[in-house]
């Protein structure tokens, strides 16, 4: 078997493909089936609460039109909508959410994505996009602050030159002082990502912070 053409294509063709089905597939479904859904109101933290409450006092009006009280209510409201316009925009055209562990990845992102990470309402489905037009957003919270999300959203070359990034002018009431609640949601939402792991900027003074 193993010196024929025939045999060599079955178990390259079939073998591997069977192989990566299983490690790859099943053996996570397996590992993870009895780990509960979390909800977004469950995946609300410290870290993206701190970025809620930072746009409500930065854009007051806007954000007391679109949102009212900086809740944790809101903000897990906020993470559901920024998560629909996320899609509905298409920034995953451009943006992965998933950092692999080839090519060094992690020195330029951040840690690498484990399974478990995904196992809540905001992955269904999963943001992992098809290019890297642009960075990977998976640990973009806290990177920046909200009001360079704000600028930059509003028109990204004015902060990134040359950035072939859209501008989103529609996620705003004119100017760029008054984000929208589709926009300040978006924001919310961006900052939220790799808000669930320690690397997350200030992470221990956000922590200490709160308390
Ligand atoms: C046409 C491709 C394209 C689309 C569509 C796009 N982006 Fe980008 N984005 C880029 C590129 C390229 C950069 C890097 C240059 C820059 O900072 O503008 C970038 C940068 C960013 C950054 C800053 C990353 C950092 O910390 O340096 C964020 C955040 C971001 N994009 C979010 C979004 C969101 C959210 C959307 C959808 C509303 C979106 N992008 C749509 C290409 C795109």
């Amino acid at each position: 078997m193993f010196e024929s053409k025939a045999g060599i294509l079955w178990i390259g063709g079939i073998g591997f493909f069977a192989l990566a089905f299983l490690s790859n597939a099943l053996v996570p479904v397996l590992m993870y089936r009895d780990l509960p859904e979390q909800t977004a109101e469950e995946v609300v933290n410290a870290r993206v609460m701190y970025q809620f409450e930072d746009l409500s006092r930065r854009y007051p009006e806007a954000f007391q039109a679109a949102f009212g009280e900086p809740t944790e209510e809101k903000c897990a409201e906020a993470l559901r909508l920024g998560r629909q316009v996320y899609i509905g925009e298409g920034c995953w055209h451009c943006h992965s959410q998933f950092v692999r562990p080839v090519s060094n990845e992690s020195r330029r992102f951040g840690d690498v994505a484990k399974t478990e990470e995904f196992q809540n309402e905001l992955q269904r489905p999963v943001m992992f996009g098809t290019r890297r037009v642009g960075p990977d957003l998976s640990r973009e919270g806290g990177r920046r602050g909200n009001d360079w999300h704000v600028v930059h959203f509003f028109e990204p070359k004015s902060v990134s030159d040359g950035s072939p990034m859209p501008n989103y002018p529609w996620l705003f009431d004119g100017d760029p002082e008054k984000p929208n609640r589709r926009g300040i949601a978006l924001i919310t939402y961006v900052q939220w990502l790799g808000s669930w792991l320690p690397s997350y900027p200030y992470y221990e003074e956000i922590e200490a912070d709160r308390e």
